[in-house]
């Protein structure tokens, strides 16, 4: 190729992977795609039954704007389409799976007499409404397969001006008549304003979808596990399977991992974020930006490597990947919160943080799922599960040896890219920390 139209290409692949990063709070637009819809989870637990729904302690309620009448009008549809996962109003990805006997272990009610919510679902979500019949979808099919008493639901809502606010808001009669206790925010916090900390924002808005847990966590179950996702297109079984590895590993953190389509190719997308237990970035990015290695995801790790190949759980220092599950414990103990960088810390993203504040309070178990594969449209979404491979379709052939060898120790020392990607450096695990 002329070496001039290679660099131009680089310059495009490197602005449009710092926008991606920039980006990196559900600013995509979403495409549609043709598709039919998933089926209705079969011979559900008595507990579910249409009577008896009130949740046993009443949703907060905040204070919440009425909403713009024009997209209040076409809510219907939209609560119909999430509360029935055949229903075929919207084109969304195909999620062709019933839970097997696999994830029915998980819908026990908590063993306190009165039981309580152990799975908390959290989001915080921007004009995404084209994206909600899947996504929320998905997530209100996995909570009826778990148990409306088990779950709570979470969502903080930002400036959406796409009618995005106003399915949230108008769900919540649908959601509590099922059982499940509802928290739904709206927030001005706008990470993007001028004179505004990203991070700090971003850490801010995390920190106000898990309030409840933090506020009431005598309302939850001690043993009580956080699924928090990102914008994604997203099945009920990729949410059943990281809770799932959560618990069979003895995990305190899973993750998938999450796709972009920058070009014709899929690229692995949080990868600001994610560090293996080489301390390095997923794939490598050298100092000029580029992302021609993008394709060689761990290069340097052969063992991540040898894993990912093969569907197989593997620890990792830090990861979020579009959707991860991770034990509340520290959190409800007051030890960690979502944050921004302190002063004598790399600039870094707040997942990141987290993963750090994780292994600083023993909880290291944190592991990449990659038989759980996502991206951030319906339509990409439908490439990525074709390409990699729906995740039942690699539960099916699991191998006996999926247990991961836990490590103890995190890397000493894990890169940081705090700008652009000429100022990476490596810098000790724990920098910063008293
Ligand atoms: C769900 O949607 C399908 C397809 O439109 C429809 O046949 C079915 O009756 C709906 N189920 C309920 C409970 O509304």
């Amino acid at each position: 190729m002329n070496r001039n139209v290679r660099s131009l290409l680089h310059a495009i692949v490197l602005l449009t992977g710092v926008a991606l990063v920039l980006l990196n709070f559900g600013y995509f637009h979403y495409g549609y795609g043709t598709s039919k819809t998933s089926l209705i989870p079969h011979g559900l637990p008595s507990y579910f039954s249409p009577h008896n729904h009130t949740p046993s302690n009443p949703s907060p309620n905040f204070e919440l704007t009425a909403g713009n009448p024009h997209f209040l009008a076409q809510t219907a549809s939209y609560i119909r389409a999430i509360s029935n996962s055949s229903d075929t109003t919207f084109p969304r990805l195909e999620c062709p799976f019933s839970p097997t006997d696999r994830y029915t272990y998980m819908n026990k009610p908590s063993e306190s007499a009165a039981p309580k919510p152990k799975y908390f679902f959290a989001l915080d979500l921007h004009n995404c409404v084209k994206l909600l019949p899947r996504l929320i979808g998905s997530i209100v099919e996995t909570i009826r397969f778990l148990g409306p008493r088990n779950c709570a639901l979470s969502v903080v809502e930002g400036r959406s001006v796409d009618g995005t606010f106003e399915v949230l808001k108008e769900l919540r009669n649908e959601l509590e008549g099922l059982g499940i206790r509802y928290i739904f925010q709206s927030s001005d916090i706008n990470p993007h304003a001028k004179g505004t900390d990203r991070i700090e924002a971003l850490a801010e808005l995390r920190n106000l979808a898990i309030k409840d847990i933090l506020e009431n966590s005598a309302l939850y179950a001690q043993d009580t596990t956080i699924i928090f996702s990102n914008d994604i297109a997203v099945c009920m079984e990729d949410i059943l399977e990281l809770i799932h590895q959560r618990n069979a590993q003895s995990a305190d953190m899973t993750c998938a991992m999450d796709w972009t389509y920058v070009g014709e190719n899929p690229t692995f997308y949080d990868v600001w974020i994610a560090r293996g237990m080489t301390g390095d970035s997923f794939f490598n990015i050298p100092p000029d930006g580029s992302w021609d290695y993008a394709w060689n995801l761990f290069w340097n790790d052969a063992k991540a490597q040898s894993h990912w190949q093969s569907f197989k759980p593997f620890q990792v220092f830090s990861c979020w990947n579009g959707i991860t599950a991770f034990t509340a414990k520290p959190i409800m103990e007051g030890k960690i919160r979502f944050r921004k960088h302190l002063e004598k810390e790399c600039y870094q993203g707040e997942p990141k943080l987290f993963a750090k504040d994780m292994w600083w309070n023993g909880y290291g178990k944190i592991a990449v799922v990659p038989s759980v594969n996502v991206e951030y449209s319906d339509e990409a979404a439908k490439k990525i599960k074709t390409l990699k491979g729906y995740t039942w379709s690699h539960v099916a052939n699991e191998e006996d040896n999926m247990k991961i060898k836990w490590e103890l120790d995190p890397p000493s020392r894990v890169k940081c890219i705090p700008g652009g990607y000429e100022t990476q450096k490596w810098v000790a695990w724990n920098e910063g920390l008293p």
